[in-house]
């Protein structure tokens, strides 16, 4: 095998670096102090992307993280149950900070590929509020897509969740952190799915290039109460229109290409397949994720051998890694990571133990 001459930085799409035109827009952005409300450039980019979503307001935060949170507070104010699929990075990734930080109780139910199972949600849905013996459903929590494998919601599933949670009086939030991914995994703006939630959140800082940044968009009623409980979270940035100007040539230039992303998210899958076809299902492949079933009981042998390959990824579950493809991975170095892992396979048969 030919030598490697760079890395292939596969971990996730978070890994991407700012455009020269982001740090051309950076120089020029008019700024002013966000904390005080009075930052040109970040409040464009609040009206630009709430917008685009088919939302009244926006509002600009450091991360998807404090967005949902923010997001959650800003429903349910301290009362009630979070709903959402078990697996959703709400539940798995965000340190426990609705329970820590928000005081509320976490209801995760079962679902396949970050869809919940809607019977599961018939069962457990409440209005909000307090019985004398029962504690109400604060707000439903939906993602898409879903940051373990990339699934996106159907529309359909997204209806019949907001139907039957809207018919309670509880608010419906999205994380859309990769909505623009799965718009275009579905053919429909982007505003086609924010129509199922009252409030939806997504990260400039994913497949969109953009440093820094998330934004939550939602009624204006809501968004002024979450300004005040990013400020409590502080989340209150001063010259942020730094960051701002970088999402709106995110908004402007980035969505796209995403749809190269997903190609060679797919060519990646259809290669992996063709050498042993338990690594990956690539009809399972919509979007820039891909989940390849290792079959080691020890992931992380995995990662030092590729990352020995110059090919860096990480873990999803003890037996499986996670493939993001983004801006800076191109056909070729799809290629080359499929040759690496022909290469493993003809060389270190023992490391496929578990299967
Ligand atoms: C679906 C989803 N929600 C939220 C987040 C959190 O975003 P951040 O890393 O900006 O906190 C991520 C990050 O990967 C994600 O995939």
């Amino acid at each position: 095998m030919q030598p490697l001459t760079s890395t292939i930085d596969l971990r996730s799409d978070t890994v991407t670096k700012p455009t020269p035109a982001m740090l051309d827009r950076m120089v020029t952005a008019e700024l002013g102090d966000d904390g005080r409300g009075d930052e040109p450039t970040v409040k464009e980019l609040e009206r630009v992307a709430a917008a685009r979503l088919g939302k009244e307001a926006g509002l600009f935060l450091p991360s998807g993280t404090m967005s949902n949170l923010v997001a959650i507070l800003s429903h349910a104010s301290f009362k009630g149950e979070v709903v959402g699929e078990a697996s959703s990075h709400i539940f798995r990734s965000e340190m426990g900070g609705l329970s820590l930080l928000a005081g509320l109780y976490s209801r995760p139910l079962p679902g396949r590929a970050g869809a919940m199972d809607l019977g599961a949600l018939d069962d457990c849905l409440r209005t909000p509020g307090m019985t004398a013996h029962a504690l109400g459903t604060a707000v439903v929590c939906m993602e898409t897509t879903h940051s373990v494998g990339g699934a996106v919601l159907s529309l359909d599933h997204m209806h019949a969740v907001c139907a039957k949670s809207w018919q309670l009086g509880v608010p419906v939030h999205l994380d859309g952190a990769r909505i623009f991914n799965a718009a275009i995994a579905l053919g429909v703006a982007a505003s086609a799915i924010a129509a199922f939630a009252d409030s939806v959140t997504f990260c400039l800082s994913k497949g969109l290039s953009a440093p820094v940044g998330s934004v939550l968009t939602g009624p204006r009623p809501f968004v002024e109460r979450a300004r005040g409980f990013r400020k409590m979270l502080g989340g209150n940035l001063r010259q942020a229109g730094l960051l701002a100007a970088c999402g709106l040539v995110a908004l402007e230039q980035s969505i796209e290409r995403l749809a190269d992303d997903h190609l060679n998210a797919r060519r990646l899958a259809d290669g992996l397949h063709r050498i042993d076809p338990h690594l990956v299902n690539p009809t399972d492949i919509v979007t820039n994720i891909v989940v390849v079933h290792v079959g080691t009981d020890d992931v992380r042998q995995w990662i030092k051998i590729l990352s020995d390959y110059g090919v860096l990824t990480a873990p999803v579950s003890k037996n499986a890694l996670r493939f993001v493809t983004h801006r800076h991975v191109d056909a070729s170095s799809i290629e080359r990571v499929v040759t690496v892992f022909g290469e493993i396979y003809r060389t270190r048969p023992t490391l496929l133990f578990a299967r």
